[in-house]
């Protein structure tokens, strides 16, 4: 049985001082589900010390947003999983979309920074998704196998406790278009497909596939009712806490 897994991707938002904030008015609201489902939070890297010492003693997980394959060296800007290992870092966003688009990331890189996470004790949540012109196309799953592959080429091992994947329209992602439940699932159904084709089919059993674009409290209940369906990655909606919390009690229920 897959356990459920919410996480709040909270972007290029917040000070230290206002994502301490927003970690303490989650606190009270997300503490009673934590027996019934993993929630993790993302907040940027200059807010993951303040934010894991909020959550510190609680059942709630702290997630980077992205990360250097390397452990170490001459990249200037940059941050290694060793360094958010350090910080009780445990999930890792890999391959969002806005890195692959605004950022030029390509499926090569995305399987470097997977790799990279696991080699540092992270799991990877690996994002994938087709843009609106690949999905008028008819190309929604074949971009994804390719994204999916390439994403996972690089890991020693592809298991449960070592990956989850989000499937992440683009066209859903901050524009209110929630992809429809029935989308989602064809979606969710390939990845777990390719997933058991590569790593066999009690590994793809057991890994999540969460459902990300424009989740909310509103549109939660119908996604997350659906068993392939096994947690959601919310950005927009994370950052308001009642509205993470509703959307995290519609997972859990
Ligand atoms: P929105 O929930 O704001 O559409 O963002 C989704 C997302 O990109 C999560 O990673």
């Amino acid at each position: 049985m897959r356990r459920r897994l919410v996480c709040g991707n909270w972007k290029m938002n917040g000070t230290e001082e206002e994502s301490a904030a927003l970690a303490a008015s989650l606190l009270p609201l997300l503490a009673p589900l934590g027996d019934r489902l993993e929630i993790a939070l993302a907040p940027p890297f200059t807010s993951l010390r303040t934010v894991g010492e909020k959550i510190q003693g609680s059942r709630i997980q702290l997630a980077a947003q992205d990360l250097h394959p390397a452990s170490h060296g001459a990249f200037t800007g940059e941050i290694s999983g060793r360094m958010l290992t350090a910080l009780h870092v445990r999930y890792v966003i890999v391959g969002h979309s806005e890195r692959r688009r605004l950022f030029r990331e390509t499926n090569e890189e995305i399987g470097r920074k997977a790799a990279g996470a696991a080699a540092a004790g992270l799991v990877p949540i690996l994002c994938v998704g087709e843009d609106e012109a690949e999905r008028l196309d008819g190309r929604t799953l074949g971009v994804i196998e390719e994204q999916l592959l390439a994403g996972i080429a690089r890991l020693p091992s592809t298991g449960g406790d070592t990956l989850v994947v989000a499937y992440e329209p683009v066209w859903a992602i901050g524009t209110g278009r929630t992809a429809t439940p029935d989308q989602a699932i064809e979606a969710h159904r390939a990845i777990r497909s390719c997933l058991a084709r590569r790593a066999g089919e009690d590994a793809a059993a057991s890994i999540r596939i969460l459902y990300g674009g424009s989740v909310t409290p509103e549109t939660a209940t119908a996604m997350l009712s659906r068993p392939d369906i096994d947690g959601a990655l919310v950005g927009g909606a994370s950052l308001v806490a009642e509205s993470f919390a509703a959307i995290t009690r519609a997972a859990a229920s």
